[in-house]
């Protein structure tokens, strides 16, 4: 399907607002895959449908999930939209014929992240927080992070969304600590890949 069919199609799947969001997290996914080196037209494409499976009722999603063979935890049972990254990475194969495991899996990570993610999951994961369009106190820090290492902003993005979420005394999922700790851990050891290359310590 060319970019502009998945534009069309995604249209119907999603609010006006959110597509608007979409468009923009494929601009700065594009921009960054620039920066650091990776496919731009994968980023592309994985921005542009990441968020697919948002406007899905929990109803409709544990259905996807049912169907799928996504297991769903305790917490998401709760907080049903942790599930829209890995139910639209299902989707985006289904709907869109996206048969790429790198892509499918940046959509997937999007929502908490995950340990080990690769540059292209890791690309799309900080333009979800950093794309023009989104306003929230410490976007700055987080754009200005991408600038320097993804594996950065990926901690700053994360910083960000424990603090709304304990402001707003929702559940933390484990997934997203986790990927907190494993990109902390990485610029702890001088071990950034895919950001400044460290010469001395
Ligand atoms: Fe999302
Ligand atoms: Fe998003």
């Amino acid at each position: 399907m060319s970019i502009e069919g998945i534009k069309r199609k995604l249209q119907g799947m999603i609010s006006p607002r959110r597509f608007t969001h979409s468009v923009n997290v494929m601009e700065t996914a594009e921009q960054l895959a620039h920066k650091y080196g990776e496919d731009v037209e994968k980023a592309a494409l994985a921005g542009l449908v990441h968020d697919c499976a948002k406007g899905l009722a929990p109803d409709v999603t544990f259905d996807l999930c049912k169907k799928y063979g996504i297991i769903i935890d305790e917490i998401m049972r709760k907080e049903p939209s942790l599930l829209h990254g890995m139910v639209g990475s299902c989707l985006a194969r289904d709907v869109f014929g996206i048969d790429c495991p790198d892509l499918l899996a940046a959509i997937a990570d999007h929502t908490m992240g995950r340990p080990g993610m690769d540059k292209l999951s890791r690309i799309v994961f900080i333009a979800d927080y950093i794309e023009p369009g989104r306003d929230y106190p410490g976007i700055e820090k987080i754009a200005e992070a991408a600038q320097e290492s993804l594996e950065k902003a990926i901690v700053a993005g994360i910083d960000c969304t424990i603090a709304d979420i304990l402001q707003k005394g929702k559940l933390l999922h484990p997934n997203t600590v986790e990927t907190r700790n494993w990109a902390l851990g990485l610029l702890e050891s001088g071990e950034v890949r895919y950001g400044k290359v460290q010469t001395e310590k």
